[in-house]
């Protein structure tokens, strides 16, 4: 299968052709999501919830990511990959998030990375994408400000709140991004931002209208037992696991694994 590359984001929303993306923190199931078709793979902050037992993504750092990012771009044949840079790793301005990115995109093989702000992230994303690197953008909820945000709730509500969003909807597009999550915003505001804007906008708990969709693999999957209400659980994967772990442990314990066909016999 031919690799998904930064031109074909654009194409897809010029030709109305829905992009799907789906995290993933490891080979086996980047692997898995790459054949199933998924075009973009993100190598999300959210391995800080998922993977490493953090509550927030506040904790994960650059070296936390690179060996994920490594092992997704390893084993993708044709998605898109994309890795967050972590909380701490771009903010302070443009030489750290190059920095950042530059360490990232030699050490991994990823093709883009993924940071989140507007406004405050434009000049960030501007430095980047100068030195070749390629850039999505991340709005609305943004996990890595959920201390001033008060938690995962709503953004982009009420006309005021709409026409920020839709601002920093356009200052990173302007900055250069070429795609941008839209992440717990009310599906006519994410609606209006995809008129809006020339680059994919990829939503996450923000509507049908957006060009594309993102779902963190452990919600989308069924791993837990609980996902967030914007994401449907398109399987009860936790459940066929813990059944299989189950299964395992009572033919050990009552004799029948190995048997005979599971066993060399000389
Ligand atoms: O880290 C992540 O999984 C993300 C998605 C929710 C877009 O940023
Ligand atoms: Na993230």
């Amino acid at each position: 299968p031919k690799r998904v590359r930064v031109h074909h984001l654009r194409e897809a929303k010029e030709a109305g052709r829905r992009l799907t993306m789906l995290t993933a923190y490891d080979a086996v199931t980047a692997r898995i999501f790459d054949e199933a078709g998924v075009d973009m793979l993100l190598v999300g902050d959210s391995i800080g919830n998922t993977m490493h037992g953090h509550t927030t993504t506040l904790p994960v750092t650059v070296d936390d990511m690179i060996p994920a990012a490594r092992a997704v771009a390893g084993a993708a044949r044709r998605a898109f990959v994309v890795v967050d840079l972590p909380f701490g790793s771009y903010e302070s301005g443009p030489q750290q998030a190059l920095e950042t990115a530059v360490r990232v995109m030699k050490t991994t093989g990823a093709d883009a990375v993924k940071f989140e702000g507007g406004k405050r992230s434009a000049a960030q994303i501007r430095a980047v994408t100068a030195a070749g690197i390629p850039v999505v953008g991340h709005l609305g909820y943004t996990p890595q400000s959920e201390n001033l945000l008060g938690g995962p709730r709503v953004q982009g509500r009420g006309d005021t709140a709409a026409e920020a969003l839709s601002e920093d909807a356009l200052a990173v597009a302007e900055a250069g991004a070429v795609a941008v999550v839209l992440e717990m915003v009310p599906a006519p505001v994410s609606a209006r931002i995809t008129e809006i804007v020339a680059i994919p906008t990829i939503g996450i708990g923000a509507g049908a209208e957006c060009d594309g969709q993102v779902l963190v693999w452990v919600d989308m999957a069924g791993m837990g037992d609980w996902s967030p209400r914007f994401a449907k659980r398109f399987g009860e994967v936790g459940a066929a696991l813990r059944a299989a772990a189950t299964a395992y442990v009572d033919e050990v314990r009552d004799g029948t694994f190995p048997d005979a066909e599971h066993s060399f016999l000389q």
